[in-house]
Order: C-alpha cells, then sequence, then structure tokens
C-alpha cells in the first residue's frame, strides 16, 4: 500500500510530479511505477467497497471538458473524480455546445475555464497540439490531456502499460503487435513512446500501407535501437506476440470519401475473429482501447464500417480489453490524486515548497 507520505517523499526526492499531464513523457518511469501501485491500492479499496474520499481535501471542483465523443475515458474520469469526493462538471460535444461553436479559440477557452479555479480541468480536444495550448494557459489549474486529435493520449497509455504489467508481470520484455488504424489513431502512438521507455520491447506494427505507423514514432524506435518490423500478416504477428493491441479505422478523420471507403475495405483483411486469434500464445493478451466497432455498424455519411474484433472472440481468456477499460479508473483515480494532492498538500501551493 502506498500513502500519502510515500508520494510526498518521492517530491522530496526531487521526483517532482508534472503540473499538466499532456504526453507519456511527463513521467519518470519511476514515478509511473509508484502510480501502478496506488492504481493496484485504488483497485483494491473499490472492490471492496472503502470510502476514497478523505485521499485528498478537494475544495474545488473538477472540470471535464470533452471536445470529442468518449464513454471510458470521460466516464472513468469522473467516474474516479467523484469516488476522490471532488464534485464534477462536465460538458460533452464540447465542439458543439461550447463557445468553440462560435468561433472562440482553445486559449480563450483554457483562460475562461481556469478562471473559475477548479481543482483540475480533464480534457479532450479536436486537434492535436491542442492539449499543450489549453495549458499554457490555465496558470496553476492541472490540465489532463484526455486525447487531443490524432497526438496523444496519455491516461490511455498509462492504462495500457498498467494492464500489460498487471496480467504479464512487466511492460517490459515483451513482443508488442500493434494493429489497425496506426497513422490516425492517438492510443498507439502513445503506447508505443511509453513502452518503449521500458527495456527489452520489440515491435510489429500490422496495418494497410496508408495507415502505417508515421515515420515522427518509428524513427525514435529508430534512435533507440529498438527492433520494429511492418507486416500485412495478421496470423503471424499473432503468432509471435505477447502483447497484442488492436484498434479501430478511425473512420471520422478522413475526410476524403473516396478514401475512406478504400481504407474500410482494406481493414476487412485486418478484423480478428475465432481463427486469429486462435494463432496468439496461450499467455498472449489480445487488448483493445474500445471503442470497437461492431458488426454491420452504419456511420453518420451512411457507409457500413468494418469490424476489427468480433464478439465471437470474446470469451477467449485471452481477450482482455474489458479488464483493460475497468482499469482506466484504477489508474485515473491514481493520476487524479497526484494532481490534486500537491494543490492541497502541506504547502497548499504548486510545485510543493519545503
Ligand atoms: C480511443 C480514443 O478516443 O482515442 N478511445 C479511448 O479513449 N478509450 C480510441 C478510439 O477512439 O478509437
Amino acid at each position: 500500500m502506498i500513502d500519502s507520505n510515500t508520494v510526498l517523499k518521492l517530491e522530496n526526492d526531487r521526483l517532482i510530479r508534472p503540473r499538466h499531464i499532456i504526453g507519456v513523457d511527463d513521467f519518470e518511469l519511476e514515478q509511473i511505477d509508484q502510480l501502478f501501485k496506488l492504481a493496484d491500492d485504488y483497485k483494491l479499496k473499490v472492490q471492496n467497497k472503502v470510502d476514497c474520499r478523505g485521499d485528498i481535501n478537494p475544495i474545488d471542483p473538477a472540470i471535464s471538458f470533452f471536445e470529442e465523443p468518449s464513454t471510458r475515458t470521460r466516464f472513468s474520469f469522473e467516474m474516479a473524480a467523484k469516488r476522490l469526493g471532488l464534485a464534477v462538471l462536465t460538458t460533452e460535444a464540447g465542439k458543439v455546445f461550447s463557445s468553440k461553436a462560435k468561433g472562440e479559440s482553445i486559449e480563450d477557452t483554457a483562460i475562461n475555464l481556469s478562471g473559475y479555479s477548479p481543482s483540475v480541468v480533464i480534457g479532450r480536444f479536436e486537434h492535436s497540439g491542442e492539449a499543450r495550448r489549453a495549458a499554457d494557459q490555465m496558470g496553476e489549474v492541472p490540465l489532463i490531456n484526455g486525447g487531443d486529435g490524432k497526438g496523444e493520449h496519455p491516461t490511455q497509455a498509462l492504462l495500457d502499460a498498467y494492464t500489460v504489467q498487471s496480467i504479464l508481470g512487466s511492460v517490459g520484455g515483451q513482443r508488442y503487435v500493434l494493429g489497425g488504424d496506426l497513422l490516425n489513431g492517438r492510443t498507439v502512438h502513445s503506447l508505443v513512446e511509453l513502452s518503449s521507455r521500458y527495456e527489452d520491447n520489440q515491435y510489429v506494427f500490422v496495418s494497410p500501407e496508408e495507415l502505417k505507423m508515421p515515420e515522427e514514432i518509428t524513427d525514435e524506435l529508430k534512435n533507440k535501437n529498438i527492433e520494429f518490423e511492418h507486416t500485412t500478416d495478421v496470423e503471424e504477428a499473432l503468432n509471435w506476440a505477447d502483447v497484442v493491441y488492436w484498434t479501430r479505422l478511425q473512420a471520422e478523420r478522413i475526410t476524403n470519401r473516396n478514401e475512406k471507403l478504400e481504407m474500410i475495405k482494406k481493414q476487412k483483411r485486418f478484423a480478428i475473429g475465432l481463427k486469429q486469434i486462435s494463432s496468439m500464445k496461450e499467455h498472449g493478451i489480445l487488448l483493445h482501447p474500445l471503442p470497437r466497432v461492431m458488426p454491420g455498424f452504419v456511420d453518420s455519411a451512411g457507409d457500413t464500417l468494418e469490424a476489427e474484433i468480433l464478439p465471437e472472440v470474446d470469451n477467449d481468456s485471452r481477450a482482455r480489453y474489458f479488464e483493460q477499460s475497468q482499469n482506466g479508473m484504477y489508474t485515473r483515480m491514481a493520476l487524479l490524486r497526484w494532481a490534486l494532492e500537491p494543490m492541497y498538500g502541506h504547502t497548499g501551493k504548486y510545485p510543493p515548497k519545503n
């Protein structure tokens, strides 16, 4: 069990926590280790119905501001906040229901929201880079990035890594296979950036040529001398993997309709059903940030999308995506406690001064 003293001691050892959580690089690995211990602690507490409201002493409400659709990130954060005793003010579809629809910039939105002195703002933004731009205007109010466009999704990567560690014992020393829309999906970018900081990982990327992992990410792997390869052979990759991380086609981010239809067609070859999952190793795990697309789903443009993980594999013991989603709440309780504690700690100020 980790208590607040342990966390404060870390600060005294100069492992000062980041004020804002914008990308996975905001954390030292040692801090992530502590964070995971705290998440373990919260998992136990929640499962045993322990009241966590005394863990921090929140005076100010949290703001949860989501410009893009969200089920897991928003609700797990809001559940986490409420479990810690925070009041939460929320808008979903901020793109439509906030003043963004009237032409307000993200900077102005951030200045105004932080001006009400919330304890924390949890934000999901339409374009990559907007989380950083918002944070730069928020003074002492911490911003947690719940996903910015095609950019980063640091809290998802943390819960993904936490899930890998909980099941396989370590984030390092694994063979990772990431598949689907590796170009437009932010979760895969953050997961590669985070997991590649651990020792002895290898990567295989499975996608159509047009949706390959961006070079800025693979260049970083090259610089670190980490092995990776691209393939279109799903079964061979699955057979090699310890961790399979599958993602949906980010159809809403492909603006050219013909391109989108072409990608839908290509993506069909990458679906995981009973045949594909049976090629995985016995100890292997199949993860997905969710949402996955259900078979036969017709989007708002009238196009039928393809499912990437068929419901028929849900009962396979290697399919761990729902457990992964639950881990999101425990990880986010730990993150919120981290984000808030310094402000309400012994100095009442961030960063803590001794
Ligand atoms: C993802 C996201 O929003 O980036 N979902 C999530 O946060 N769990 C994945 C996606 O939208 O495909």
